[in-house]
């Protein structure tokens, strides 16, 4: 490629205007690009704003349907539920994971009731429900056990999509998952169940808000490094990759976000599958502090991280600050 050179070539023309500026854009972002996480929590008309997650609340079933309701309002195409279990019901198997009347089976039917025109995304992964805290069932030596999982997870799945999950979302990294989860959706008559993989999940210490969100912070015995990816890896997400492709995904994602954008782009040119991003709590309260304490502008900081993603290849960004970003796009 060649290229002319100054004087001929002033790239100053192309930012010369507001005008010109946006014809020019490569990249825009779109409340369509946006998935909404909603905590649920249970009780009744209540509201539980999250001290770690500044402007993030719990809801209880009964206010979760006028939620997705202004998300589809503001043209957010899906939001992803996320419960959290009261303590008395979380146990080393995790059974209330597979109780239809449990918390996000009830979320799920109560925005399909009020809101039929939103996707729901739910998470299949059982550290909400177990009393360890881990994504999984656990030996006697606290190592989470493969395959014993997965069948769990597999009833999770199917027990979410009974409810009218549109898309189930493995977020645990066990090996084999998804394909095990693709088979009982087929052989019980779920075709039209989408799954969306947490392919590329990096033990992250980003994650900590979150799990004050779902009450399970409190609760983890070690770490999750021996299911999660390590952030040293790279090559490695691509062989993930692969697995969750020929497993079945219809699409996959990678988290943490904005530290592995270079992971979104390189598992979109190698494989043009549709790439989701979570910006996950640990990035929502950075910014969120970082505003706060006067570093930058809270929405000028929200849709630069946002566009960034975008300009990474991501096909859409899992963001709590979807309905922020939804408003100020539509508003500029
Ligand atoms: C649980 C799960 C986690 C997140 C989504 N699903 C936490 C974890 O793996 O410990 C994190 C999301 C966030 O931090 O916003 N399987």
């Amino acid at each position: 490629m060649t290229f002319a050179s100054f004087p001929a070539l002033r790239m100053r023309r192309g930012r010369s205007s507001s005008w010109m500026r946006a014809m020019l854009a490569e990249h825009r972002l779109h409340p369509s690009d946006l998935i909404l996480p909603l905590f649920i929590c249970a009780g009744e008309g209540c509201e539980e704003p999250i001290p770690a997650l500044p402007g993030v609340s719990r809801w209880t079933v009964d206010r979760i349907g006028a939620q997705a309701k202004a998300a589809a309002a503001l043209g957010i195409p899906c939001v992803a539920l996320f419960p959290n279990t009261p303590a008395g019901l979380r146990t080393e198997l995790a059974e209330e994971a597979l109780n239809p009347d449990n918390l996000i089976c009830r979320a799920v039917r109560a925005v399909k009731d009020a809101c039929p025109e939103i996707g729901v995304l739910t998470d299949v992964a059982l550290d909400p429900y177990t009393a360890h805290g881990h994504d999984g069932l656990v030996d006697d030596r606290g190592c989470v056990l493969n395959d014993e999982t997965t069948a769990v997870l597999v009833e999770q799945a199917l027990v979410q999509a009974e409810a009218g999950a549109d898309i189930v979302a493995p977020s645990d990294m066990m090996d084999g998952r998804v394909g095990a989860i693709r088979q009982a959706l087929e052989r019980e008559g779920r075709c039209d169940t989408a799954i969306m993989a947490y392919t590329a999940k990096y033990a992250s210490a980003f994650y900590g808000p979150f799990r004050d969100a779902v009450g399970s912070r409190g609760l983890l015995k070690g770490d999750k490094r021996g299911y999660q990816m390590d952030p040293a890896n790279a090559d490695e997400a691509l062989r993930e990759v692969a697995l969750d492709v020929a497993e079945g995904a219809d699409m996959v994602m990678v988290k943490p976000g904005l530290p592995y954008l270079d992971i979104v782009r390189s598992v979109r040119e190698a494989f043009r599958v549709p790439v989701f991003a979570y910006q996950v709590s640990g990035e929502y309260a950075m910014i969120e502090h970082a505003a706060a304490a006067g570093a930058g502008d809270r929405d000028a900081l929200i849709l630069e991280t946002l566009l960034a993603f975008k300009r990474a290849g991501a096909t859409g960004v899992l963001t709590y600050h979807a309905m922020d970003a939804a408003r100020l796009i539509t508003r500029s």
